[in-house]
């Protein structure tokens, strides 16, 4: 596994586990076989509401904390200072942690569901995520979701920068300009979604491209995303897939085949924007 540095000199693998929608038993045991396959980096949130089992899979590993890059989010209901420390207390009793990795901003406040007040609830809310990281509680803070708007503002006041914004980015929506901003600034990309939930799985330009290179599609989009200088944090609750999704490191794309699948015409878009919450777009 390779790892990237991070603008406060923490290291994270390239390629981390994505946990949105497993939970239970299900949760638990992805998480373990994920970490005992070598996965040793982690994204959850406390809107996934699979949290403790999280926490229970890395206890079920044998694999010790302090190898394990531990990700959670602040959600959009706690953009507040008091509510973001709150937020992280509770993220760290139900992940049974008593430090995070990673704590991200879920998703910006915005003009729609803010009015003219969003930029100063993000502010608020960055304040808190310094807060926290000066205490110890957090070991690197970021961003998800963040637009430059959104960036630029939170700049105007942060004393730390975020270390991370984590963004659709898939084949088919990979946010270029967000890309180029954000890596701009020395904010290292994370993807979320880097199958478009699967929706990329049938593409013929990743089809053929896998083919030649004697990979699965899942592989190529994640080699893309790497050679992109963007962490990805695929989701599987399948043995086989969750290691599959690790193999990327034994081959290279092509800047040709970079340009190919640069080039796919929009597909997967998850319909989610920043600035539309409350409103969510219809998902195609
Ligand atoms: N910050 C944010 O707003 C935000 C938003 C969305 C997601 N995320 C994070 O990003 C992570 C990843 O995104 P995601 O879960 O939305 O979607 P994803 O990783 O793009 O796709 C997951 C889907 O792909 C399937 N899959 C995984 N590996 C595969 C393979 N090798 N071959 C074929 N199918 C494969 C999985 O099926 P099985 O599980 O059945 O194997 C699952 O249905 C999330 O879990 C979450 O941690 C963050």
């Amino acid at each position: 596994m390779k790892n990237t540095t991070l603008n406060d000199g923490n290291l994270i693998p390239q390629i981390g586990f994505g946990t949105y929608k497993a939970t239970r038993e299900e949760g638990i045991e992805s998480v373990k076989n994920a970490l005992q396959s070598g996965y040793r980096f982690l994204d959850t949130a406390a809107k996934y509401d699979n949290e403790e089992d999280v926490g229970e899979g890395i206890k079920q590993s044998g694999i010790p904390r302090e190898e394990i890059i531990v990700t959670s989010k602040v959600w959009r209901e706690n953009m507040s200072y008091d509510n973001t420390k709150t937020a992280l207390a509770e993220s760290l009793r139900k992940l049974q942690l008593d430090y995070l990795d990673l704590y991200l901003i879920h998703w910006p406040a915005n003009e729609r569901n803010y009015g003219a007040g969003w930029k100063n609830a993000n502010a608020e809310v960055w304040r808190a995520m310094e807060d926290l990281q000066a205490e110890g509680l957090v070991k690197s803070i970021g961003v998800s979701n963040f637009w430059p708007e959104h960036l630029e503002a939170l700049l105007e006041t942060a004393k730390v920068k975020p270390a991370i914004n984590q963004i659709e980015f898939h084949p088919g929506y990979w946010q270029p300009e967000v890309l180029k901003f954000s890596q701009d600034l020395g904010i290292t990309v994370e993807s979320w979604s880097p199958f478009a939930r699967g929706r990329i799985f049938g593409n013929e330009v990743l089809e053929k491209i896998a083919d030649k290179h004697q990979k699965t599609v899942s592989q190529i989009a994640l080699r893309w995303i790497v050679q992109h200088g963007v962490i990805a944090i695929p989701k599987s609750t399948t043995l086989e897939r969750i290691k599959e999704n690790l193999e990327v490191f034994d081959f290279e794309l092509s800047d040709d085949e970079m340009l190919l699948i640069n080039g796919i015409p929009e597909m997967g878009f998850s319909g989610e924007l920043p600035n539309l919450w409350p409103e969510v777009l219809p998902k195609n």
